[in-house]
């Protein structure tokens, strides 16, 4: 479309007005030309669609009423300075812009402007298309994926678990008030007098409290949220990644083996996405060390130039070499159980964060090793569960 109406209008002058405007008006994309002084000289029907403008009322008006107020004041001089210097500022394909309907309404489109050199000067034709319906596409993709990513969440603590911290909080809630509530008492009263029993209240609250911190950690972990940043201490997070995994594993016969470098910065990250990484290899992990001979995992983490590196190593079989190619493909599970999502949304999580996951497969009597990197300074990185 673009170069045929560029060249069109160029190479063949003798082209009627007429026919011209009638090829315009089947264009699906909105197409405006002005002159030097941006002046409207024609606006094809898809553009009176857009804007809500008629060819008629917005021919010969200058092109800054399809602009926001904010924009419009600056086009003058684009123009004007692309004419004197050359500097194209406005000049090119595809620039994503946001125009003003009549009403207006604000809307984002995609812009390329042309250069025509006609026999009355120069001309600029700008072609339109809306970027709605995309963004509206985009959103929903957006939307999809974070519900996938807290749908995994969920599936990696069990919705039971997740359901039953949610009902325990209540109850425990009211126990922790009664201790409080005998405790003050007891403390007034003659029934005490050495103060044994209220050496055993107080070791009574303070076991309600920390079952309600890890219910209260669990929530957070399977609460479906906005995607964050946060400067965090790495070797917090996998201590809190650790404990949901062995959440009631009481006859762990794995032994967890941690080696974390002294004084690592923080990383500026979504601290519940990480974790649920960390979770998600954590458990990997711990399901292929449950048959093998010799059973540990270790996790690890340091310093690696910009990158903040976190390990987890088994003593599993390690992974065959079929099975690697779509590893970190989602549904690439081998378990009886496995839904195969763990892998490929811990690596777009790593990703989003302007790190990476990746595996050394071990294999010959070596487990696994995965490498999570996450990059020191972030930037103002884009977020993985928008
Ligand atoms: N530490 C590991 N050692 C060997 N194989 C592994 C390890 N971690 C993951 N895998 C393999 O990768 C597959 C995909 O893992 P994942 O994406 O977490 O999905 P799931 O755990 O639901 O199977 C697993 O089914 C398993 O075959
Ligand atoms: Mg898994």
């Amino acid at each position: 479309m673009r170069q045929d109406l560029t060249g069109m209008a160029s190479v063949d002058p003798g082209l009627s007005e007429a026919r011209l405007l009638s090829v315009l008006d089947t264009a699906v994309d909105g197409i405006c030309v002005i002159d030097e002084t941006g002046r409207i000289l024609t606006l094809n029907r898809a553009c009176e669609r857009l804007f809500g403008y008629t060819a008629a009322e917005a021919v010969g008006e200058n092109v800054r009423m399809l602009m926001p107020e904010s924009y419009a004041g600056r086009h003058d001089n684009f123009l004007s300075s692309y004419l004197t210097t050359g500097e194209r500022k406005i000049i090119g394909y595809g620039r994503e812009v946001v125009a003003r309907h009549k009403n207006g309404r604000e809307f984002p489109m995609e812009l390329s402007v042309g250069e025509v050199k006609s026999p009355e000067g120069r001309q600029f034709v700008g072609i339109m298309r809306d970027l709605r319906p995309r963004k509206i596409q985009e959103e929903r993709l957006n939307r999809m994926q974070s519900q996938l990513v807290h749908f995994a969440r969920v599936n990696a603590m069990d919705e039971m678990g997740a359901a039953i911290a949610h009902e325990l909080n209540q109850p425990l809630t009211a126990v922790m008030l009664y201790l409080q509530a005998i405790s003050r008492k007891l403390g007034t009263s003659e029934a005490d007098p050495d103060g044994r029993l209220s050496d055993i209240l107080g070791k009574a609250v303070r076991e309600a409290q920390r079952a309600g911190q890890i219910i209260q950690r669990m929530r957070q972990f399977v609460e479906n949220r906005e995607a964050e940043r946060r400067s965090t201490n790495v070797e917090a997070l996998i201590d809190e990644a650790l404990e949901l995994v062995l959440l009631g594993q009481y006859t762990l016969s794995v032994s967890v083996v941690r080696d974390d470098e002294e004084d690592l910065p923080p990383v500026d990250v979504d601290p519940v996405q990480i974790q649920q990484i960390l979770v998600n290899l954590i458990r990997n992990a711990l399901e292929v060390v449950k048959d093998a001979e010799e059973r540990w995992i270790r996790i690890s983490s340091h310093r690696d130039g910009d990158d903040v590196v976190i390990e987890v190593a088994d003593s599993g079989p390690g992974i065959p070499q079929a099975n690697l190619r779509n590893l970190f493909r989602a549904f690439s599970s081998t378990k009886k159980k496995g839904l195969g999502l763990g892998l490929a949304i811990s690596k777009s999580i790593a990703q989003s964060h302007g790190g990476d996951l990746s595996v050394d497969a071990g294999g010959d009597g070596r487990g696994a090793i995965f490498t999570l990197k996450l990059p020191l300074d972030s930037g103002d990185g884009m977020l993985a569960e928008a």
